[in-house]
């Protein structure tokens, strides 16, 4: 059986800081209350017209394409997750392939909320792994901001998410780095716990959203039960590392770097705490970015590869959780 590792890492967020203050202004918020907590400081928001999902994941995939050194060429395969799709149908792999020129590879779309790009590495892992495919580009883009409802209505939700993309090239491994293992879940029970329900062809499609005309709508709007979800959060943030962990007979001391999925500061840091790890074992930018989904981890674990605080043969765990709930992990021997 064939092993991938990561080639290649590239992260692109939108050049418009919004700041807590910046929020403040347009809604019933601070910045003492956003800080204390989530522990955001600013995030990216695009400029209509200037970016979309597509296009930011391009800009990071150029950038992981060109570390990886695998040529255009060669890349057989591309898996993107996303919430924030530039269209109903046809999800943006395809816009991808397109604008980077590919051949006419296989595109897949995942759609895992903030597990997505756990889900997305597992999937182009098992590819690898039985010698399908050689060079799989794993693509997380997210477009929150346009999406939000941005009066003091939303504010609980409005000033976590941030916009923002990531790219990983994985490649089938000719030494001994490798993905290990991944583990993917799922507890559908609590799908609207955290959601937007509106536009779906189970409830209330768009021409129904119109034809209400209902001010008070809010069923386009995400949707959080921040205390119900940060309260799951925390134990399958600890499950799924520890399910990932035994299967590989590691230990928490083995964990060189752990990149949790940028949902919160506090959710970081209570597993931090947890495992009992060190500052320096545990990468979070959540400060500068917000929550951006599925794009959150890859665009953790590229400015950490970029800062030197992931080497060659580091042990690197990657965890998430979120909407579905999903939650999952992966091991990665670097
Ligand atoms: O990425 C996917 C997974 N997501 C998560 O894991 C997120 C999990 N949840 C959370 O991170 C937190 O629950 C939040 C950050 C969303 C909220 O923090 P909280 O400590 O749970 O606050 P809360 O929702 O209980 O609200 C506390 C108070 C309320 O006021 P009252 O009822 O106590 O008077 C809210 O109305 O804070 C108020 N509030 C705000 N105040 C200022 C809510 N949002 C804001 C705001 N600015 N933006």
């Amino acid at each position: 059986m064939f092993h991938s590792k990561i080639s290649g890492l590239g992260f692109y967020v939108p050049d418009n800081v919004v700041t807590n203050d910046d929020l403040s202004k347009i809604m019933d918020t601070n910045d003492e209350w956003i800080q204390e907590r989530t522990g955001i400081q600013e995030r990216r928001h695009i400029v209509r017209g200037q970016d979309t999902t597509t296009t930011m994941g391009v800009k990071a995939s150029k950038i992981a394409i060109e570390r990886s050194g695998i040529s255009y060429d060669a890349i057989d395969f591309i898996v993107f997750a996303t919430i924030s799709p530039d269209y109903y149908f046809p999800g943006p792999g395809v816009a991808l392939q397109k604008e980077l020129g590919l051949n006419t590879v296989g595109a897949l779309d995942i759609r895992n909320q903030c597990s997505g790009f756990v889900y997305a590495l597992s999937v182009a892992d098992q590819f690898i792994k039985t010698g399908m495919y050689k060079n799989i580009l794993v693509v997380a883009s997210e477009v929150q901001s346009l999406g939000l409802d941005m009066t003091d209505r939303g504010r609980g939700v409005s000033v976590i998410f941030g916009d923002g993309a990531g790219a990983a090239m994985l490649s089938r491994s000719d030494d001994d780095s490798a993905i290990l293992s991944t583990h993917l879940h799922s507890e559908g029970e609590h799908a609207k716990e955290l959601a937007v329900l509106a536009p779906g062809m189970g409830g209330r499609w768009v021409t129904d959203i119109l034809a209400d005309k209902n001010p008070d709508d809010e069923s386009y709007f995400p949707y959080m039960n921040g205390q119900f979800v940060f309260k799951h959060a925390v134990v399958r943030f600890s499950e799924v590392i520890n399910e990932g962990l035994q299967a590989n007979n590691l230990l928490v001391s083995d964990i060189d770097m752990l990149i949790p999925h940028q949902a919160n500061l506090r959710i970081s840091q209570f597993i931090q705490k947890k495992f009992g790890l060190k500052d320096d074992q545990v990468f979070n930018n959540i400060q500068k970015y917000g929550n951006t989904t599925a794009a959150s981890i890859p665009i953790a674990l590229t400015e950490a590869w970029e800062q030197g605080k992931i080497k060659k043969g580091d042990t690197v765990v990657l965890a998430a959780f979120g909407s579905g709930f999903t939650w999952a992990s992966a091991i990665i021997k670097w």
